[in-house]
């Protein structure tokens, strides 16, 4: 018997459940919002109004539109609201005992039609259904935060779901404006599985001090093309929520990719949550003093070229780029014994440059990502001097620069590689497809294009290269190329992407 969904509980109203009933709310649907307590309703009602007012004052709905909208939701601190309900969506903290008690209740109050869905980030749907009498009614529906802005809807179902019912709720989700994408029930689904190792790994960077929170935001964001830095989205999700997916995903794989950072633990435990608390990566610092931006000194400058692999000092055809257009912005360029500064447009390790040189404190090592970013990596031997007047220097270029030490990657590669190598993994385990890979993280994350999309566009070698220099660094397993990956770059196969047309 196909569902109508035509009145839908939604259970927690914090950021996500307030987005969620906002969501069915504007696609025609009465919703029954319940909370614990009367505070907490409060503070989902003011979500539900700030957000709508948000698109009011931008022109997006009128007066009367969002008086329909909110007229359309009920609240409420009892489930015993939920008893007429065709769907309910529960939304509470991402805790297992507290979804598990929650189940066991919402079946006792539900009709035996309703279908049970968790908005889950990570935990096992098959061991929350399993609480109830109904398990072949259980799914995973799982919404993005900002929930009214974000158009994907992961479906989840698992071994015990009945036939055709992720098809009625992927049907849901499109008659909601979104986009579902269906999928088994493992640890983190396909975003979460993806999106949090990478902005774990971009929380153990920064613990190991490869670079700053602004300057890996800025990587991400102006570099890489991604909406938010690691740290902006952290912050964003919520860094309990975050801690608690990690932990999902590393009980599923062991794999100490996953293993939250510590650093997430000890922000989590001091209660900086992230925006939800008003401060976590983030928030509540004085702004930084444009007046102490550095301002370049330096009055010669030699570039020099080559990988670190080859050492030969000698300028390639990015060193030389580089150098015409120094001294197109009025450098003077020189031989590396009488420059007051050097940069090494080359790989990492820049330290295995610079102890060829008459004076290593003065080498920088830089790398140019895309149109925008310039890496600048200094080593152990780099005066804090040059380093200053390189960002300096590339400022004047119209670079941003991006500080680093002198590690394999950088920050964007370090980030993205292993990150594009995640990905294929979860193609080559059967998972998901490509095509769903990619929808799932743009339209999930608001990425310009898939991580299928952007292995062609960089290049399948660069990334295998990338990710072996990586591994030669850090000797992490998860940093081993992906068997496809390096065997479709031994094939000579340009796109990833052909094997699945
Ligand atoms: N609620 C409602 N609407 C919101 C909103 C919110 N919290 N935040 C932004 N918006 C709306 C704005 O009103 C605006 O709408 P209009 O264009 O209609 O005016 C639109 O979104 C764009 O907002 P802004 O112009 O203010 O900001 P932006 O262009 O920088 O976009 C963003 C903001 C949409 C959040 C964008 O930065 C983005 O896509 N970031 C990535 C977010 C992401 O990755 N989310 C997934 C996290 S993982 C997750 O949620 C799953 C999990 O289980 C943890």
């Amino acid at each position: 018997m196909a569902s109508t969904f035509e009145t839908v509980g939604v259970v927690g109203l914090g950021t996500m459940g307030a987005g969620i009933a906002e969501v069915f709310a504007r696609a025609g649907i009465a919703v029954v919002g319940v909370e614990t307590d009367p505070g907490a309703l409060e503070r989902g009602r003011g979500h539900l109004e700030g957000s709508t007012g948000r698109a009011l004052s931008r022109g997006r709905l009128t007066e009367a539109e969002r008086a329909e909208i909110l007229g359309r939701v009920a609240f409420t601190t009892s489930l015993e609201d939920l008893s007429d309900c065709d769907l309910v969506i529960e939304a509470i903290p991402e805790v297992m005992d507290f979804k598990r008690a929650l189940f066991t209740d919402l079946d006792r109050v539900c009709k035996p039609s309703a279908v049970l869905a968790t908005n889950t980030s990570s935990l096992s749907v098959t061991a929350i259904a399993a609480t109830t009498t109904r398990p072949g009614r259980v799914v995973g529906m799982h919404f993005f935060n900002p929930a009214p802005v974000m158009r994907l809807v992961e479906v989840v179902r698992t071994v015990s779901t009945e036939d055709g019912l992720a098809e009625e709720v992927a049907g849901l989700a499109r008659r909601l404006g979104k986009t579902p994408v269906t999928v088994a029930d493992r640890a983190g689904f396909v975003v979460n599985r993806l999106l949090l190792p990478y902005l774990n790994h971009a929380a153990a960077l920064l613990e190991q001090g490869l670079s700053t929170r602004d300057d890996i935001d800025t990587a991400m964001r102006l570099g890489a093309g991604l909406p938010m830095g690691p740290f902006a989205l952290l912050d964003l999700i919520g860094l309990d929520t975050s801690y608690e997916i990690c932990e999902a995903l590393f009980r599923e794989s062991r794999e100490r990719r996953h293993a939250p950072a510590p650093v997430l633990r000890e922000f989590v435990t001091a209660g900086l949550l992230g925006r939800k608390s008003g401060r976590g990566f983030h928030g509540e610092e004085p702004p930084a003093n444009p007046s102490s931006e550095e301002k370049p000194s330096a009055s010669t400058v030699a570039v020099v070229g080559g990988t670190a692999a080859n050492g030969t000092g000698a300028a390639d055809g990015a060193a030389e780029a580089f150098a015409e257009r120094l001294s197109a912005a009025g450098f003077k360029t020189t031989a590396v014994e009488d420059a007051d500064l050097v940069v090494a447009v080359s790989r990492t390790p820049v330290i295995e440059q610079a102890v060829r040189l008459p004076h290593p404190a003065r080498l920088v090592g830089l790398n140019l990502v895309g149109d925008q970013v310039a890496e600048v990596a200094s080593t152990v031997l780099t005066s804090p001097g040059a380093a200053q007047v390189a960002r300096g220097l590339l400022r004047i270029l119209g670079r941003t620069a991006v500080s680093c030490r002198d590690r394999a990657g950088f920050v964007v590669g370090a980030l993205l590689h292993p990150h594009l190598n995640d990905a294929v993994r979860m193609y080559e385990s059967g998972y998901a497809s490509m095509e769903d890979i990619d929808t799932a993280m743009r339209l999930g994350c608001g990425y310009p294009a898939g991580p299928f999309e952007m292995l062609d566009r960089l290049g399948l070698e660069t990334v295998r290269d990338g990710l072996r220099a990586l591994y030669a660094e850090y000797r992490d397993p998860s940093f081993a190329p992906a068997p496809l990956l390096d065997q479709l770059v031994t094939a000579g196969v340009r796109s990833i992407r052909d094997l699945s047309s």
